[in-house]
């Protein structure tokens, strides 16, 4: 697969991953390397990728506990320290591998030590690779609300090598495929429904699709990378998703992936589209039935209904107070800065759970 270009970085695919990056660590003269992994991608990922990389750099290997409560500034604290302890410089190159809270959390630890340091994200899961390692957004959560502390800035170069999912749950695969889906509903008709049409999520049939999700990703973020008007469209599902992410995190039964909440997110924010744009419900009907479908549905009791509308008060959409949805106008096109009064929020909870 040809690798990605965008206006400061590029994005390569597979075998051609490890080609690049050796290539890059012969042409510059790094410090030392450090390789930021989870509990999970230190067994999982961390190997294969050793083996990959030609470098007579030390190699530093920094491992941070697994799972988005550690999305944290107590784990930042641990790996500036340990940045600091093991003589990380202005001229250290940082890895992250791991999936989307690697990358998020990995990409914010560079952008802060020392001022800023090079990073190149290595995401090891179905999200992190469609989604989160592309487009510069880095951060973590501040309590439950998510990704409140960040700062956007781009990776020197993301390396996708899909063999990395052979180990990945299904369940997570799943969660991945919710961003996948979301980038259908808000940019792209017929992705959307090639992803519908999936059967099952196998690696030789995802890699094309992984590919094209970059490619809208990649579309949007280079269309507005400030997030001033169309980069707010890949929220889509993410008002009401993150706020039923955050309002189950804590919660050893019912915590959700990230995907997960996103995709009961997607089907209420469908739902707000029907009623607040002409969004037709057949359509609704369509996301609604794919999307239990896949994911099932979360049990969310009407005593949930008001503490999870509270939390959408820290959407970063959010201007003078007032909730900014996206929601779609049509599959393939979405419209930003709807709002939806809280009878209308409270109908969409009642018709997710119908
Ligand atoms: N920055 C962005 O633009 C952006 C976009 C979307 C999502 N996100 C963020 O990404 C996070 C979710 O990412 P995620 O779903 O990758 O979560 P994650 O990083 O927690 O990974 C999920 C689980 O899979 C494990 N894992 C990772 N790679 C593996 C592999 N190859 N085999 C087996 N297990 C593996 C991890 O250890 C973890 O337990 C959320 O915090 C979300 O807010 C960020
Ligand atoms: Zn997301």
């Amino acid at each position: 697969m040809k690798a990605i270009q965008t206006q400061d970085y590029s994005i390569f695919f597979n075998q051609q991953s490890y080609l690049a990056l050796n290539d890059y660590l012969k042409s510059t003269n790094f410090s030392n390397l450090f390789v930021l992994v989870d509990s999970n991608t230190s067994d999982l990922c961390l190997p294969h990728f050793l083996a990959q990389v030609e470098t007579s750099l030390t190699i530093e290997i920094i491992e941070i506990e697994a799972g988005e409560t550690h999305k944290t500034i107590e784990t930042c604290l641990g790996v500036w320290q340990t940045l600091s302890d093991l003589g990380a410089d202005r001229k250290t190159l940082l890895i992250n591998l791991g999936g989307g809270v690697v990358t998020d959390l990995g990409g914010f630890v560079g952008c802060t030590y020392q001022r800023g340091i090079t990073f190149i994200n290595v995401p090891t899961t179905l999200l992190s690779m469609v989604d989160a390692s592309i487009g510069g957004k880095n951060g973590v959560d501040l309590g439950v609300i998510k990704n409140q502390i960040g700062i956007i800035k781009t990776a020197k170069m993301v390396l996708i090598d899909t063999s990395f999912l052979n180990t990945l749950s299904s369940r997570e695969m799943r969660s991945g495929l919710a961003e996948m889906l979301k980038h259908g509903l808000i940019y792209d008709t017929p992705y959307y429904n090639k992803l519908t049409q999936l059967k099952a999520l196998k690696i030789e049939d995802l890699d094309q699709l992984i590919y094209e999700s970059v490619i809208i990703k990649k579309d949007i973020v280079e269309q507005d990378p400030t997030e001033q008007h169309l980069r707010k469209t890949l929220n889509f599902g993410h008002t009401l998703g993150h706020a039923i992410e955050s309002y189950y995190l804590n919660d050893k039964n019912k915590a959700l992936l990230h995907g997960e909440a996103i995709a009961a997110g997607m089907i209420m924010e469908a739902y707000l589209s029907s009623e607040l744009l002409n969004f037709t419900k057949e359509d609704l009907n369509k996301i609604k039935a794919n999307t239990i479908n896949l994911y099932g549905k979360v049990d969310i009791i009407e005593a949930d209904y008001a503490p999870i509308i509270d939390l959408m008060k820290f959407d970063k959409k959010n201007e003078k107070g007032i909730i900014n949805f996206v929601l779609l106008e049509a599959i393939g096109k979405a419209k930003t800065n709807c709002q939806a009064t809280n009878n209308l929020i409270i109908n969409s909870f009642k018709f997710y759970s119908a």
